[in-house]
């Protein structure tokens, strides 16, 4: 049973897997969290509150259970602002006579089997209801009337609760919502460490793991976007914790807009994490009887490191987040012509490549940045979703028929939210981008922002775009977002509204993206935002693949793509084999690596295949059988970071074992050579009785040996040079 009540103490129990997360209404009506982590029996764990604590100066309530009896100290299910709590809040509500200062009483509760979906927002979703529960708890603030459920799904075999809060204007006033956080956690310990993910475009979700210190720390973006530089996804664990021991909780906002991750230690050495929409620019206006839902947050508990940690994420996301045909079905081998020509390509052209693409076994090609209005570079035309018959001579469907009638599906590339100063749209709706009357408009790569809090500008959008997808076969859309939000304010909402606008952008970015899923269900959507600046949980719930990164060195792609395998699945991670020396980073690595790193998630090309070599060509051939081959294994199977990139700096592996465990795939990457060296690696996740063999050597070993004697690598390997073992189990 994922849920419990006691009645009578008013406990409430949530067990998620093998973790158990308890909180209890007191008699003076507050909510306090009582516990979270491994398994336990006892659900009365009122004992470890901590009501002996002096804490001096800071105010007690008047209807405290003891003379110790503070909010400051106490640990709370969902911590409010102004009444004598000073940590860092989850909620702030304005009334109307100007004060923030809110309280929440219990009032309710009610289990829901299942778990209800979250009106406008993307959220994890079960397949049937036994899968999870969910307990809404209502609590109230008698004197604003702000009434709020605080949601939590405890699923049934993933350690995995996810979390919301739901507030609602119960007065017969004007209600202002200052802060809503989706969540808090009140930890009774410090001792932890802070694992998160920043970066920078070309440089994303960098490890990064720090001790805790006294005072608050911030991982956060203002950008408009969950962006390059934090990914809304925080860990803490144990100080001793590693890939398979010790307690670890993660953190996961599935939104995309701004959001704050903010962790406190107090003076008590307790722990506070809150989750959400980050306060800074906003407010939201409550109407009498109108409610606000608040994105989710998925908390994951491991007691055996990060590795069960990730796993449980991967589970969750790949069948419980990801939607439509192509959360399961097979993704087609892509070449996308985006490195290979940029903006100087024309049909031809891309008839060229789809004809290598065919001969070498590749499954689709994508039409990249540059095919519409007069797009020939990034100075003008976002907006204009017409097609450039200068470049796409006869139309867009002679072209699609052409690639198709060679083998190939055809997928497409259009950055919609954003709109060119240059372009007919912009003659026509000056209006329409995020702007401040009176102030510049600050362009980035030369372009501003669409309002995708407007109706209408949703509506051009989506019949533009439905126009082009309906115009010809089109299998597939890149959807890019290549700048963040300056000036954002909106003609449309009043002056009292404009804090509003960022995460009225984000809804109706999702309300136009669910509108055209749902018209075109079997195209799959591929997210981007220059590489992995949007790479978060609620776009994978519309587009079940995202570009990583815009850094295609596969070096780098090391580095980038174990900071983003923590939270997320190799399926959602697209990864493509580019040229060399890489345009980004000028590096030359060998094909077989770039080939062997890319293949570590939705796995493509992006060069120009009409320049490659014979020999480049059969390792293309070769690659392409690879992926098939393992596909099951690298997209349904578990991932194991087995040496970290960080740790040395000079090589990394990783894993991945079949669901069955009949199945092992090592890939090695030697980043710089280490001179006169053997490598060694111990292998995870297997059978330790079954028997596997290396298929290219007909070495056998058994599983135990593998995990706990290791392998010793007797490749030499150079600098960027990899190699992938395959291991089979005996029958
Ligand atoms: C940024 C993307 O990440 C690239 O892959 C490419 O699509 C360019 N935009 C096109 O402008």
């Amino acid at each position: 049973m994922p849920i419990t009540v006691n009645d009578q103490k008013k406990l409430f129990r949530l067990d998620a897997g093998n973790s158990t997360y308890i909180m209890q209404v007191r008699e003076n009506g507050y909510l306090l969290h009582l516990y979270y982590g491994s398994h336990i029996s006892d659900s009365d764990v009122s004992h470890l509150l901590d009501n002996h604590i002096n804490a001096a100066f800071s105010p007690l309530p008047p209807s405290r259970e003891s003379s110790y009896f503070s909010l400051d100290t106490q640990p709370q299910e969902y911590s409010c602002n102004g009444a004598g709590d000073f940590r860092i809040s989850a909620l702030s509500v304005k009334m109307p006579n100007g004060s923030t200062s809110t309280e929440l009483k219990y009032a309710s509760y009610k289990i829901i089997d299942g778990k209800p979906s979250l009106e406008g927002l993307p959220a994890t979703y079960v397949n049937c209801d036994s899968e999870a529960k969910t307990l809404e708890i209502t609590m109230e603030d008698t004197l604003s009337g702000a009434e709020v459920v605080l949601c939590y799904t405890a699923f049934e075999s993933l350690n995995a609760i996810a979390r919301n809060v739901r507030i609602r204007n119960t007065s017969d006033a004007l209600l202002k919502v200052d802060r809503a956080y989706s969540m808090t956690l009140d930890l009774n310990r410090a001792d932890f460490d802070l694992i998160h993910f920043h970066g920078k475009h070309v440089a994303e979700r960098k490890f990064e793991r720090s001790p805790l210190i006294h005072g608050i720390q911030s991982i956060a973006s203002k950008r408009g976007s969950s962006s390059h530089n934090h990914n809304p996804f925080v860990i803490l664990c144990d100080k001793t914790a590693t890939e398979t021991f010790g307690e670890a909780y993660g953190f996961s906002f599935v939104y995309s807009g701004n959001f704050a991750s903010d962790i406190e230690v107090d003076c008590f050495d307790h722990t506070r994490v809150i989750m959400g929409i980050n306060p800074t620019d906003f407010e939201w206006l409550l109407s009498p009887g109108d409610f606000f839902t608040t994105p989710e947050v998925v908390m994951v508990y491991s007691d055996a490191g990060l590795e069960k940690l990730s796993h449980t994420y991967h589970r969750l996301y790949r069948k419980n987040l990801c939607r439509g045909p192509w959360r399961d079905a097979k993704r087609p081998i892509l070449v996308n012509n985006w490195e290979a020509t940029y903006f100087e390509f024309n049909s031809d052209k891309l008839v060229n490549i789809a004809k290598d693409a065919a001969e070498l076994g590749i499954e689709m090609l994508v039409m990249d940045d540059g095919w519409f209005g007069n797009r020939n570079d990034d100075h003008s035309s976002l907006g204009d979703w017409f097609v450039n018959e200068d470049k796409i001579s006869g139309g867009l469907d002679a072209l699609v028929k052409r690639v198709n009638d060679l083998g190939l599906k055809f997928g497409i590339w259009f950055e919609p939210e954003m709109i060119s100063p240059i372009s007919k749209l912009y003659e026509a709706h000056p209006d329409w981008c995020l702007h401040v009357n009176g102030r510049d408009r600050s362009t980035g790569r030369q372009q501003l922002v669409l309002d995708m809090s407007r109706k209408d500008v949703r509506d051009y959008l989506f019949n533009v775009m439905s126009e082009i997808l309906s115009s010809s076969n089109i299998a597939y859309v890149k959807w890019d977002f290549n700048r963040n939000l300056s000036e954002v304010g909106s003609e449309l909402l009043p002056p009292e509204q404009q804090h509003e606008v960022f995460h009225r952008y984000v809804l109706g970015l999702y309300e136009l993206l669910e509108r055209l899923i749902t018209a075109f269900p079997n195209v799959l959507f591929e997210g981007c935002s220059g590489g992995g600046g949007r790479f978060d949980p609620a776009m994978l719930y519309y587009s079940p693949q995202i570009w990583t990164s815009d850094n295609t060195d596969a070096i780098e792609r090391c580095y980038i793509q174990y900071g983003t395998s923590f939270a997320y699945p190799a399926s959602s991670m697209s990864a493509h084999v580019s040229a060399s020396p890489n345009h980004q980073t000028g590096r030359a690595t060998s094909f077989k690596t770039r080939g062997n790193v890319a293949m570590a998630g939705a796995f493509g090309y992006e060069l120009d295949l009409n320049k490659l070599s014979v020999e480049e060509k059969q390792l293309v051939k070769e690659q392409v059988e690879s992926y098939h081959k393992y596909y099951h294994i690298i997209n349904f199977g578990d991932f194991y970071r087995l040496i970290s990139p960080y740790d040395n700096n000079y090589y990394c592996a990783w894993e991945y074992v079949s669901e069955d465990k009949n199945e092992a795939l090592l890939t090695f990457v030697s980043m710089r050579v280490v001179i006169n060296h053997t490598y060694f690696v111990r292998l995870r996740g297997l059978d330790p009785t079954k028997i596997y063999v290396d298929v290219a050597t007909g070495d056998e070993y058994h599983g135990d040996t593998l995990m706990n004697a290791g392998l010793r690598l007797k490749e030499w390997m150079g600098d960027g040079s990899s190699i992938v073992k395959y291991f089979k189990a005996k029958e």
